[in-house]
């Protein structure tokens, strides 16, 4: 039988493995928690703080998110800001999910590191309780502070560690390479976590090569700019490193100009192992439906591109390999009986 595109999207089993857990702070929640913390925003309504969503580029984006996270003071608002996350998931097929979360997003402000990650932890387990959701977490060291900062940060951590499955790297991207963060990249790969940075979002190819060659990283997100360098793409495609893209984010940060210009079929096209996801869903007009649906729309998708991005979802993330082979088997059948 064949599906409306919207409906066979929704149905669609999928894994998010690009989500910034602060960026899913939807308006309408962070005023009612800024209400219950007695702090006052900004911005006078729901709709005059959406209204400021417009930015030319990463850091006009990172300057609002930052102010956005700092309403968030207790346990109970991490648990409620990944509840309410987790509860879009449930009602748009996403399975799976790998969240990044900024810990010195909120250790700057005086947040005990301890409240941010049981927040977090505790909404995960009853996501995964209530909706069957599987999860993990991921650390994002913020790449406009130091290196030092860095290592703090994974000091800090090292009593959670076994509910942090990796690190990351994340914000301001240009001027700030991966190779700034070598040092402390080397100590968390020795502490056991799987690595990956955000790159060529807004910087070079380059950074992307020193992603793979100086931290080590095992998948990139974003990675748009390796189109840039031919022989980083071949080495890309051998090895299949994933690259976990975010079209809307990359339309609303003008990464790219119109969506219809998304290098996401080219890459799929080249043998690249893309995957599509939301990057912070509140900011950039859509989770992860809204992102394969308009990308698809935009860039002509067919739903065997579409299906090839599901199985590229599983196979990227890091579920071990017999839930991998699980969801890339129920994603097939899936194709096979409503494309
Ligand atoms: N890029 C870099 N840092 C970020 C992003 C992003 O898209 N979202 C949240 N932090
Ligand atoms: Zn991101």
């Amino acid at each position: 039988m064949t599906t409306d595109l919207s409906d066979f999207i929704h149905g669609l089993p999928k894994a998010e493995l690009h989500v910034h857990i602060e960026g899913t702070f939807e308006p309408a929640l962070m005023f009612a928690i800024a209400r219950r913390n007695g702090i006052s925003l900004d911005y006078p309504s729901v709709q005059a703080l959406q209204d400021a969503y417009r930015f030319n580029n990463l850091q006009e984006f990172l300057d609002i998110y930052y102010i956005g996270a700092n309403v968030l003071i207790h346990e109970e608002d991490f648990y409620d800001l990944t509840m309410a996350y987790l509860r879009r998931c449930k009602e748009q097929t996403v399975v799976h999910t790998e969240i990044f979360f900024d810990p010195q997003t909120h250790t700057d402000r005086g947040i005990a590191f301890d409240t941010v990650i049981r927040g977090i932890q505790r909404a995960l387990e009853d996501g995964k309780g209530k909706w069957g959701i599987t999860s993990r977490l991921i650390l994002c060291f913020l790449r406009h502070l130091s290196e030092e900062a860095a290592f703090q940060t994974l000091e800090q951590a090292r009593p959670y560690r076994e509910w942090i499955c990796g690190v990351g790297l994340d914000s301001s991207e240009l001027g700030h390479p991966p190779s700034k963060f070598e040092r402390v990249f080397k100590q968390a790969e020795e502490e056991g976590y799987l690595l990956m940075a955000h790159a060529g979002e807004e910087g070079p190819s380059a950074y992307i090569r020193e992603a793979l060659d100086i931290l080590g990283v095992v998948r990139i997100d974003h990675g748009n700019r390796c189109l840039d360098d031919e022989a980083l793409i071949q080495e890309l495609v051998e090895r299949q490193i994933p690259l976990t893209l975010c079209p809307l984010s990359n339309l609303e940060l003008k990464v790219v100009q119109n969506l219809s210009d998304h290098p996401v079929k080219r890459m799929l096209d080249q043998g690249l192992l893309a995957t599509i996801h939301s990057d912070d869903p509140a900011y950039f007009g859509g989770y992860m439906h809204e992102n394969y649906l308009r990308t698809a729309e935009s860039v002509g998708l067919s739903r065997q591109d579409i299906c090839q991005l599901a199985v590229n979802s599983f196979r990227a993330s890091f579920l071990d390999d017999s839930n991998k082979e699980m969801w890339i088997d129920r994603v097939k059948t899936y194709c096979a009986d409503s494309g």
